[in-house]
């Protein structure tokens, strides 16, 4: 309600009303707002709960415990393979089977650059008079030329080989991977949000020489905006609406092994190419991995039996158009994992039913199901379909179906989950149970007569989308073309790109004129609120136009800031935050380094109030209204303005630590 009646008071950027789901997305902003003050009240309770849960469980199931036939990924990572970051796989599609095609600029240099990064996270608790060498870091060219020799792909995002030739040398693509977003606090939010929602972009470290005219346009930016009539769907119903689901899970639940069987049952991957990965997977004694391969492409991934990567890959339900993004489960990679389902429409958790396993995954410290859960939530992600997965190795037991569904069920409601918004499906993605059918398997068809996965993927309701306001598409990945062309791709966040278009890029300020469009590896003439696509710019500076960055319409850019005030929560187990206090930050697909500057006030987390004026430091569970000063420029908005563009993430030590939204975008004194 708060959130609501501050959207009437401030000034918009859109007055006017989405076409689509503008009522939808307030709500959803209320509820976000609800679910930030609860994620603090969820995780005290749910060890009681799983305590008492795994005693049940195991006195109630004997049940053999499925066993892999290799080491398992944990011991791996433990035993000293240590991760590389990295982000979406090769944003390259093989058009003949429009799966995920490996990342073709996968170089040894950017996983060491990569690293190098997350170096900086170790840092990031350290006070910023003892980081003097942080602070040198600038947003230039060098850097967007250095950070990119892997080619990220944005989770829907997703540009033909052919078309643009090989992902080569030459494919710059910026992978700030490590980009989720997050609201997720919540409470009071219209108490915060009583400042004016200025730009400040004269800071700008990139050369451009526009940000003068993009502020004076940003000041005309609560002029109505009105959609020209293509930028609106059609309803000529002659294109699926497309939905980007993501697969999200603890490690070893099954993700790329469904995401792979989904696939080959609907016909995205042919008999020929699955028979090479059956005996390709089966040589190198990982048998089971068979369907996981065709998505899990680079090496270290299959030697390692884990994604590490956000793999893209496509098929068509009767009603949506899906793009797929499956994540990485191990918990070095939730960087990855966030990357992608920042994106994310509706998401499926899948949960290993195996006794023991889904314990693990629950675990607070261990698992990563309620993580990635909470992050799904926070990014505003309200469907969700629990594959209970394995079930084969549980001799799909409804005693065990159930008792999951008990547990995990409690701790979903606890995340601002509705119940009527989650689907529970059990089901075998070795044994093709349940998948795109109803289970052949009478010790599960005995008891479960609801519907198969693909059923429950028909039955989530369309995602909102913004066509009826000005074009935000924020940039996930950069790819430098022939001809002088750049090629950025990402998901409209609002409004719609056609060709001949001029767009503007922030935060440069460059304008360009879009060339073309790309969406699932084929030309497509308009892209709307909700797709992915590569976006072929000419007339501008190639090396203006990066990840991290946002396509706009040059009457209504975007604000850009290094001075915010967030409300933030501190999740579990985070270390202390002092003022002057270094962190990563993470926006969009941008990632800064920031510090505290202020911490303004503890708020209640169950009311939103203020507890406790300028506190000194800030521990775990506690909610916050704080200010960041950011090393270099983000493009951002408010998230009562814009949620994609206003919801973030901190992170240091390699963790999440909190999550927030921004209230306010400080203007910087001259
Ligand atoms: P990460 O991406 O690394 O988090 O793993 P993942 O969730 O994608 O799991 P993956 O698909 O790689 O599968 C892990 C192991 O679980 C493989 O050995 C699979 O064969 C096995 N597995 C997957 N689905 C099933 C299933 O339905 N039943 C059984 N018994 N094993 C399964
Ligand atoms: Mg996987």
């Amino acid at each position: 309600m708060m959130a609501k009646s501050l959207f009437a008071s401030l000034p918009h950027r859109t007055p006017k009303k989405a076409v689509v789901g503008q009522q939808q997305n307030d709500d959803v902003v209320t509820e976000e707002c609800n679910y930030f003050h609860k994620i603090g009240n969820i995780k005290g309770n749910f060890h009681e709960f799983h305590e008492a849960f795994s005693s049940h469980s195991h006195s109630k199931i004997k049940i053999a415990p499925f066993k892999f036939d290799v080491p398992s990924p944990d011991d791996l990572v433990s035993e000293g393979l240590r991760s590389s970051k990295m982000g979406f796989k090769g944003n390259l599609l093989d058009t003949k089977s429009s799966r995920v095609s490996s990342s073709v600029s996968e170089k040894n240099g950017a996983v060491d650059k990569l690293s190098a990064k997350k170096s900086d996270s170790a840092k990031a608790l350290v006070p910023k008079d003892k980081q003097d060498t942080m602070n040198n870091r600038k947003y230039s060219k060098n850097e967007v030329v250095q950070v990119s020799t892997r080619s990220s792909d944005s989770s829907s995002t997703v540009m033909s080989k052919d078309r643009h030739g090989s992902h080569s040398n030459d494919a710059v693509s910026i992978c700030l991977s490590d980009a989720h977003d997050s609201s997720g606090s919540s409470t009071n939010i219209a108490q915060l949000q009583s400042g004016p929602s200025n730009t400040k972009n004269s800071s700008l470290s990139l050369k451009s020489g526009s940000s003068s005219s993009v502020n004076a346009r940003r000041k005309n930016s609560n002029t109505q905006y009105k959609p020209e009539k293509w930028m609106l769907p059609d309803n000529t119903g002659d294109r699926l609406t497309q939905l980007n689901l993501a697969i999200v899970g603890h490690v070893d639940s099954g993700k790329s092994t469904l995401s792979g069987r989904l696939l080959f049952l609907l016909g995205r991957i042919s008999q020929k190419e699955m028979h090479k990965y059956e005996k390709e997977a089966k040589l190198q004694g990982k048998g089971s991995f068979a369907y996981a391969w065709a998505l899990d492409e680079s090496t270290e991934e299959r030697e390692r039996g884990i994604t590490m990567t956000v793999a893209v890959a496509y098929f068509d339900s009767k009603k949506y158009h899906v793009v797929v993004l499956d994540s990485p489960g191990h918990k070095d990679f939730v960087p990855n994992m966030i990357s992608g389902a920042t994106q994310s429409d509706a998401a499926i958790l899948v949960i290993d039913a195996s006794v023991g396993s889904f314990e693990v995954g629950m675990d607070s410290t261990k698992g990563q199901t309620r993580e990635h859960a909470q992050l799904i939530r926070s990014f505003g992600v309200d469907q969700l379909i629990v594959a209970v997965n394995k079930m084969d190795a549980v001799q799909y037991s409804k005693d065990r179906f159930e008792s999951i569904k008990l547990q995990l069920g409690t701790f979903l409601r606890s995340c601002n989950f509705k119940d009527s918004s989650v689907s529970w499906i059990p089901l075998s993605a070795i044994e093709n149970q349940n998948l795109v059918a109803a289970p052949s398997d009478v010790q599960l068809s005995s008891w479960y007569q609801g519907p198969c996965l693909l059923d429950a993927i028909d039955s989530l309701q369309p995602p909102a989308r913004d066509f009826s306001k000005p074009l935000i598409m924020p940039i996930c990945d950069v790819v430098k073309l022939q001809h002088g062309h750049v090629s950025a791709c990402g998901k409209l966040e609002a409004g719609a790109l056609r060709s001949g278009m001029k767009v503007l890029v922030m935060p440069s300020g460059d304008i360009g004129t879009v060339h073309s469009l790309d969406r699932d590896s084929q030309a497509c003439a308009v892209a709307r609120a909700g797709d992915s696509v590569g976006v072929s710019l000419q007339g501008i500076d190639a090396s203006h136009v990066m990840a991290g960055g946002v396509l706009c319409h040059p009457d209504f850019p975007v604000a850009i800031s290094t001075h915010l005030e967030l409300r933030v929560l501190v999740l579990d187990f985070a270390a202390p935050i002092l003022i002057g206090s270094q962190l990563e930050f993470h926006i969009h697909h941008a990632k800064e380094v920031a510090r505290i500057v202020k911490i303004v006030s503890l708020l209640d987390t169950k009311t939103g109030k203020v507890t406790k004026k300028a506190p000194r430091c800030l521990t775990a569970k506690q909610s916050a209204v704080v200010e960041v000063a950011l090393q270099g420029p983000v493009c951002v908005e408010e998230f009562s303005n814009c949620r994609a563009l206003g919801r973030v993430f901190l992170r240091a030590l390699g963790r999440t630590i909190a999550v927030g939204i921004v209230t306010r975008i400080i203007e910087d004194q001259a």
